[in-house]
């Protein structure tokens, strides 16, 4: 099986972000991601975002230094970038989940993760995975 490569980044959204602009920017995903063959998740928590990208290095690289010039957030810290042996979004040219639509039940399940989004690094990367799939679970 082919491998794929990820990435995983952390930003805060620009003051004046509103949920309203999310419409915008997952269009934006819609339209040229496919081209790419990029797919992943987009997760936004009360002004954070987390993404998982996911491709071939190339257009990881391309997409990611778009994406780290757009005002719209800033502060931006990659928590992982490797290889993985399959796509966690194959079917998905970018999920996006507020979790502020997250269960409960979803919600405690990854509270370590989620109030310490800030704090993770590569040992803990494991756990964002789980974050990811169980919210992708829930689309
Ligand atoms: C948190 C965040 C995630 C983004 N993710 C993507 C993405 O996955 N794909 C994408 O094309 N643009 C993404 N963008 C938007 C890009 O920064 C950029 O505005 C967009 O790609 C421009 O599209 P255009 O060249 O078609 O006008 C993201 C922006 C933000 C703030």
């Amino acid at each position: 099986m082919a491998s794929v490569n990820q990435l995983v980044y952390r930003s805060i959204a620009s003051s004046g972000f509103q949920s309203d602009d999310m419409v915008s920017l997952m269009s934006s995903c819609k339209k040229n991601n496919p081209a790419l063959e990029i797919t992943g998740m987009l997760v936004y928590n009360d002004g954070i975002f987390l993404q998982m990208i996911e491709g071939d290095a190339l257009s990881i690289s391309k997409l990611y230094n778009k994406i780290s010039l757009d005002p719209r957030h800033g502060d931006l810290k990659i928590l992982w970038s490797g290889r993985a042996d399959e796509r966690t979004f194959p079917h998905w040219s970018m999920a996006f989940k507020d979790m502020s639509t997250v269960c409960d039940r979803v919600l405690a399940e990854h509270a370590d993760i989620i109030n310490r989004i800030f704090e993770i690094d590569e040992y803990e990367i494991s756990k964002g995975y789980k974050l990811f799939k169980a919210l992708g679970a829930t689309l």
